[in-house]
């Protein structure tokens, strides 16, 4: 089945032409980051008008990449939510019309179990059920996965997403927008246990996360080092950088050790850090558990997860209807 997925939930406009949910023919993603990056955040009105723009030439350059033709398309797959109202509105509505122009039928789906369903398009992907940590800009997340399309939810944050505090860090710092990228990058000159930021664990046996306390605690860190703290960027987003890493590959392990599941998926933005990656990959290994996480351009956001998770919800029969309208939260 060639499902044509479109993402349009946040600040970056993105469409994919994706084979029975695991090839990859064509992903094309073109990202708002420098009409945002002046705001330090994503101006929602202003990513709306951005979409407008830009979602005719991306659908059509996921099609002409892709080597088919648009009319052997099967089916659209489209994010119909979590995520700013303005922005899903523009991939919703244009899927919706494209299908029934096309007269093929069409799917809302969850933005979340996207990223779930990201490490379905790489080779070796997980077998079921596995435990997934979803860690991006709006979600920090532990879900039990079952199959394609259920995901328990066992715990998330109780405040900012971890990588709402890369970006907040990285705000505060002054190094640019979004902040996750810069950070990793920065931190590879410094030195991780230069400050010694606490480890918000909540509670060890509890899957929640919360990363307000560690984001005040680099504050106050800057405020007490004024005249330093420009010469000690490395150490300080490094130290930062371990404090998560930390925090997020000990409750990953802890919770597929709960469920007794020795394949873990870590999706997301955030994914993309490589301290991270080479953490949870470390503390895996020392237990016997295999670790999923895919290619950086999978990591953060794209349409062909969003296809991928579409073709699960085809292949069992659900479509969605000309009445259907997008939503900004959920808790799946
Ligand atoms: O999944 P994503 O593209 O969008 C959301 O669904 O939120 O994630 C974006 C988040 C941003 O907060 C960004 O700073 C973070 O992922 N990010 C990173 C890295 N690359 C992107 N955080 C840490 N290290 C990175 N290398
Ligand atoms: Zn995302």
């Amino acid at each position: 089945m060639i499902i044509l997925g479109i993402e349009t939930s946040c600040d970056e406009t993105a469409a994919s032409v994706v084979v029975d949910g695991t090839k990859i023919l064509s992903s094309v993603v073109s990202s708002q980051i420098a009409v945002h990056s002046p705001y330090g955040g994503v101006v929602p009105e202003l990513a709306s008008r951005k979409h407008i723009e830009a979602i005719v030439p991306v659908v059509k350059e996921a099609i002409n990449s892709s080597g088919i033709n648009f009319q052997k398309l099967d089916a659209v797959a489209v994010t119909q939510g979590p995520g700013l109202i303005g922005s899903l509105l523009v991939g919703f509505s244009f899927a919706k019309a494209y299908a029934m122009a096309l007269d093929i039928p069409w799917v809302g789906v969850s933005h979340l179990e996207g990223h779930i369903n990201s490490v379905f398009l790489e080779p070796d992907p997980p077998v079921f059920p596995f435990v997934a940590l979803l860690v991006s800009g709006g979600h920090t997340s532990i879900y039990h996965v079952t199959s394609h399309t259920k995901a328990v939810l066992m715990g998330q944050t109780r405040d900012d997403a971890a990588g709402e505090a890369f970006d907040k860090v990285a705000k505060m710092l002054g190094l640019g927008y979004p902040g996750g990228g810069i950070i990793g990058r920065l931190a590879k000159d410094g030195d991780p246990e230069k400050i010694s930021f606490p480890r918000p664990f909540l509670d060890k046996l509890s899957f929640d996360f919360s990363f307000s306390g560690l984001k005040t605690s680099v504050n106050r860190y800057i405020q007490t080092h004024k005249n330093e703290y420009r010469n000690m960027i490395p150490d300080i987003v490094a130290s930062f950088q371990e404090s998560v890493v930390d925090v997020l590959s000990y409750k990953i392990i802890n919770a597929s050790m709960v469920k007794d599941c020795n394949n873990i998926a870590m999706v997301g933005g955030v994914a993309a850090n490589i301290r991270l990656r080479e953490k949870v990959k470390e503390e895996a290994a020392k237990k016997g558990i295999y670790v999923h996480i895919p290619s950086f351009d999978l990591c953060t956001d794209n349409a062909a997860m969003i296809a991928a998770i579409g073709y699960h919800y085809l292949i069992k029969g659900k479509v969605s209807h000309i009445n259907d309208d997008v939503y900004s939260k959920v808790a799946i």
